[in-house]
């Protein structure tokens, strides 16, 4: 789909009133006189939220232990349910989601299961611009199987920094790779790999491969079923908006529930069963297996409200309002700001069809100091080192007008040579 955009700040207006997701912006608090694009960290809180916090506290308050069993939503059961909630976001039957850990957590979960280096095929595929984290998750599972990193971990190489091609990553599916594992979108210039493409040809090959799939769910509709994906990981604190630092998911394909969970725990046990306390652990056969440790209510409960929202708002007009917004972004980006002596680059995919919900605009020189001047400005967005500032108009909140005056407050940085008055350093969280 191309777009027709004009760069005056009437069809901003005009985009907003044609929006069609308008109505979801008054479901969430606002950070006062700021404009936030930063949803593809930390999504915004919804007004709900607080309400089945409040739930939760006032259940801890009312029943106490007989909570776990108690009230309209007996926390026993919380996270099978907000899974249940999830797999219809994810494209996966109802038992192959749940609510659990954190995605590093279950990162190390899901390769420990799925890592079963035999013969010949003993390498684990993945690629070096994918989360730091996930790199260190999958170091340290080779380890934990007595064998070297450095042999074992094949990172696929982008050839710009920026990209992934997918025909390579193809091409490195050789006989040696037991496992391989991919972000969905890659968290600097959110490039989305062709999932389904890269399943099929994993599995032409024999191999399993399994998704980080922090910075696609919740803005991207995924098939998992549909796709045959052997597993996935991801955060529900990104375009999920389920607070800060809230409980994970991961999904397992059904035809691997009788696998073994190696960070097994007692929360995974077959739920009429774990109170028997029988110190042989029998999983429950389904996503619930892989549960490791009691959940934490209060950083589950507002995650089932944020899910209500994306359901109702529905995955394809998600997607199609972050095409389009997006889409409209890059637009004035190019339209303002790639001239000298602005000098911002895209570092995001043009085609919407290839990228996420945000766009990652590079300044070789100036990405600190004119993020600094950003947030003096009222505008949250984030950075990336080396030179990235990331711009993520979230649909579910975002404007157009909003995304219009993110650009105007960057040319006018420039225009005024406003971020001279900042420092070159980076913040500690950034
Ligand atoms: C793509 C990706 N993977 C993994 C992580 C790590 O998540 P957590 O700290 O919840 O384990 C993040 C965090 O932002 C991320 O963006």
């Amino acid at each position: 789909m191309s777009y027709k955009f004009e760069s005056n700040k009437d069809f901003s207006e005009q985009l907003d009133h044609e929006d069609i997701l308008s109505e979801f912006r008054n479901k969430f608090y606002l950070p006062e006189n700021t404009i936030y694009m930063d949803g593809n960290s930390l999504g915004l809180q919804p007004k709900e939220a607080e309400k089945s916090v409040n739930r939760v506290i006032k259940e801890w308050k009312e029943y106490a232990i007989k909570g776990w069993m108690s009230g309209d939503k007996p926390w026993f059961y919380l996270p099978e349910e907000i899974g249940k909630k999830c797999a219809r976001i994810v494209g996966a039957d109802e038992n192959e989601v749940i609510l659990t850990g954190s995605t590093t957590v279950n990162i190390h979960s899901m390769i420990s299961t799925f890592y079963t280096p035999q013969g010949r095929r003993t390498k684990i595929l993945a690629d070096e611009l994918n989360f730091p984290s996930d790199i260190y998750a999958l170091k340290g599972q080779i380890l934990m199987k007595g064998l070297d990193p450095e042999k074992e971990l094949i990172l696929i190489k982008s050839e710009n920094g920026r990209y992934l091609d997918e025909h390579k990553i193809v091409e490195s599916m050789t006989n040696e790779v037991a496992l391989i594992f991919l972000p969905s979108v890659l968290f600097r210039s959110g490039q989305l790999l062709d999932m389904k493409y890269l399943i099929q040809e994993a599995h032409k090959k024999g191999i399993l491969i399994g998704f980080d799939c922090c910075h696609s769910a919740g803005v991207i509709p995924h098939q998992f079923d549909e796709w045959n994906l052997d597993f996935a990981v991801f955060c529900s604190y990104k375009y999920m908006n389920g607070g800060p630092g809230s409980t994970a998911f991961l999904y397992i394909n059904k035809t691997h529930f009788d696998k073994k969970p190696l960070l097994s725990g007692w929360y995974g046990c077959e739920k009429t069963k774990q109170f028997d306390m029988n110190i042989e652990f029998e999983h429950a056969q389904n996503a619930g297996g892989w549960q490791i440790s009691t959940q934490g209510l209060l950083s589950a409960a507002p995650v089932e409200t944020a899910l209500d929202i994306i359901l109702d708002a529905g995955m394809d007009k998600i997607r199609e309002k972050s095409k389009k917004i997006t889409s409209y972004l890059a637009y004035l980006i190019d339209f303002y700001l790639s001239k000298p002596p602005y000098h911002f680059k895209i570092g995001t995919p043009l085609d919407p069809e290839k990228r996420s919900g945000h766009i990652a605009i590079e300044h070789e020189t100036e990405a600190v100091r004119i993020g600094k001047a950003l947030l003096d400005n009222k505008i949250i967005p984030d950075f990336r080192p080396p030179n990235i500032i990331r711009i993520a108009p979230a649909p579910l909140y975002n404007t157009y007008l909003e995304t219009w005056k993110v650009v105007q407050t960057l040319k006018k940085i420039i225009d005024t040579k406003e971020y001279e008055n900042y420092s070159k350093e980076r913040g500690t969280v950034s």
